[in-house]
């Protein structure tokens, strides 16, 4: 692993209310750096923030100087935004995107799908626009993010097992996942961002254990203080049963059964050797049981 160890000054941080932004944040500040928030809502602590709206058509003359720019929000806003981001003086780019660009390719929901595709186009896009444009890039694909209490992956399994006690599971649960902590890819994002190997590529980083779908749901069940109980069903069961909860649910879909069977699985090999990607093992915490 090569190492400069530096960061072009100043930095700002795009979607820091996001899960990995709070983590990103407090990192910068804890290594001196004093960046600057860019986000809807106010972030945690007393970050210096501008409230902007990264879709407003006037956007570019509110952002501040800035020469590294970590992008936590959507990557499919970036690209509009390159020109005005380049003016205000980036020369490095750290954006996330997601391996969801591979995983919902072939969805059975159109929706799913869409988000592939238009996943894919952004990340072309901010890639070529940054060749052409001499600003160095690091695209950073996540596999399932989970920080307890404020995803909507890991911590949701963990409000329905409080609520029913049990978890139903589409088929035996035997597709693979690597679910990943919100602060490792805080500190994933940072070492990226300071050594040389990693400009102009992209990375698919899981966590740092590979395990059933139905072993991550039995590890929430012990995050909680709990005795795994999960329930398998055949699949078609598992969907009507996403129909009947899609009112109380609204993110509940069938594609979600068809998936529990898949594996969903990225080699993270590249970035331990360029960056030193060493995430945790999926043992989450609930407070409270
Ligand atoms: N969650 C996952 O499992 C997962 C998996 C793989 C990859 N990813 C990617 O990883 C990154 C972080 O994910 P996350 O789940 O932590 O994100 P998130 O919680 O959905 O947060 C997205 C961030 O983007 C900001 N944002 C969204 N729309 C905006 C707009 N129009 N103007 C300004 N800011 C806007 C939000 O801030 P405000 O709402 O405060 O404006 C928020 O800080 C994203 O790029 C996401 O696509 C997520």
């Amino acid at each position: 692993m090569d190492s400069d160890n530096t960061l072009k000054t100043p930095i700002m941080v795009l979607g820091a209310t996001s899960l990995i932004g709070g983590h990103l944040m407090a990192r910068l500040a804890d290594e001196g750096f004093d960046p600057v928030a860019l986000s809807r809502r106010p972030p945690r602590g007393d970050a210096c923030w501008i409230d902007g709206d990264l879709t407003d058509p006037g956007i570019g003359e509110r952002l501040p100087p800035a020469a590294t720019v970590f992008s936590l929000s959507p990557i499919w806003l970036l690209p509009a935004l390159l020109p005005s981001l380049k003016a205000r003086g980036m020369v490095r780019l750290i954006a996330f995107s997601s391996t969801s660009r591979f995983t919902k390719l072939d969805s059975p929901e159109p929706g799913e799908r869409a988000v592939a595709k238009t996943l894919i186009d952004a990340e072309a896009a901010v890639e070529t626009w940054c060749a052409e444009h001499g600003v160095v890039w690091t695209v950073l694909r996540p596999t399932l993010i989970y920080d307890e209490g404020r995803d909507e992956n890991v911590s949701r399994i963990a409000r329905l097992v409080r609520r029913f006690h049990v978890m139903p599971l589409a088929g035996r649960g035997e597709g693979l996942r690597q679910p990943v902590h919100a602060a490792d890819l805080a500190v994933g994002a940072l070492a990226a961002a300071k050594v040389p190997a990693t400009r102009n590529r992209a990375y698919d980083l899981g966590g740092g254990e590979t395990l059933t779908y139905r072993a991550m749901v039995d590890r929430i069940f012990e995050g909680l203080g709990k005795t795994p109980r999960s329930l398998p069903m055949p699949t078609w069961l598992f969907a009507l049963l996403m129909r009947l909860a899609k009112p109380f649910y609204p993110g509940a879909t069938a594609a979600m059964g068809a998936r529990m069977g898949q594996d969903l699985t990225f080699d993270s090999s590249a970035a331990g050797q360029d960056f030193g990607w060493a995430p945790r093992d999926f043992h989450p915490r609930f407070h409270g049981g």
